[in-house]
């Protein structure tokens, strides 16, 4: 088969961390090499601070409504007005948190898309359903409400971040080769309906740091990661983006 370049891509997921001092920090330390797509994504309200990074900004969250009478809610032309390019959909804290589920979320990604924000999608199975073998399946359950809803956009535009719950904020890892292997099946598993699934972008995210994302990112099929905790630290994320490139 043939093998297509991917450009590297990390993005920094703060969750509901970071302050005003984190902000001017970013903008002043962090060096995003050229060959990698660095994303930030802080809290919402922080985006607006941000006006002068050599990195894009991404959301952590947006509504799948359009506008009107959805209270503590936040639009895609909002974010936009606030400079995010990117907007991570489906994170396991949510799915859990706000029980959004596989249908939900695959209205949130269409919206994103119609919208011109890319989402970064994320999936992962919990621990137990790692143990019953059941991975594939279910990542692939998770992978197929989103596209059956979505356009050929959703080839163009999106990205996939493969997080395997019991790997977040766990300081548990995926092996880099349980980690290629989830990859390679959902690239796989999309090449059999568009073969620009071989230039979709693949993140890992779940406990990635400054010491073992070069080991991650290396697999043929990892296109880099969605960092949590370690993108708290300046000095991490750099290293991690340097890894990527
Ligand atoms: P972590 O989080 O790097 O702290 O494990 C990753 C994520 O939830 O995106």
């Amino acid at each position: 088969m043939m093998r297509f370049e991917r450009k590297k891509m990390v993005a920094g997921n703060w969750k509901m961390n970071g302050n005003a001092d984190l902000v001017k920090q970013f903008m002043l330390e962090i060096n995003a090499p050229e060959n990698v797509d660095v994303i930030v994504c802080p809290p919402f309200v922080y985006l607006a601070q941000f006006d002068s990074q050599p990195f894009a900004l991404g959301a952590q969250n947006m509504s799948e409504h359009e506008k009107g009478a959805h209270t503590g809610d936040i639009s895609a032309h909002m974010l936009k007005e606030l400079g995010a390019e990117f907007v991570i959909l489906g994170h396991s804290e949510r799915r859990q948190d706000h029980n959004e589920s596989n249908e939900l979320v695959a209205q949130k990604v269409k919206h994103a898309l119609i919208n011109g924000l890319k989402p970064i999608l994320c999936v992962g199975e919990p621990l137990d359903v790692r143990e019953n073998g059941d991975v594939f399946a279910y990542v692939q359950k998770q992978i197929d409400a989103v596209v059956s809803l979505c356009s050929e956009d959703f080839f163009d535009k999106a990205v996939i971040a493969y997080e395997p719950i019991w790997a977040i904020g766990t300081g548990k890892t995926a092996s880099p080769s349980q980690a290629q292997e989830v990859h390679q099946f959902i690239r796989q598993h999309l090449a059999k309906t568009n073969e620009k699934a071989q230039r979709l972008q693949i993140l890992y995210g779940g406990s990635v740091n400054a010491d073992n994302a070069k080991q991650l990112f290396a697999q043929d099929d990892i296109d880099g990661g969605l960092i949590g905790g370690a993108s708290l630290k300046v000095d991490d994320f750099n290293v991690i983006c340097q890894a990527a490139s």
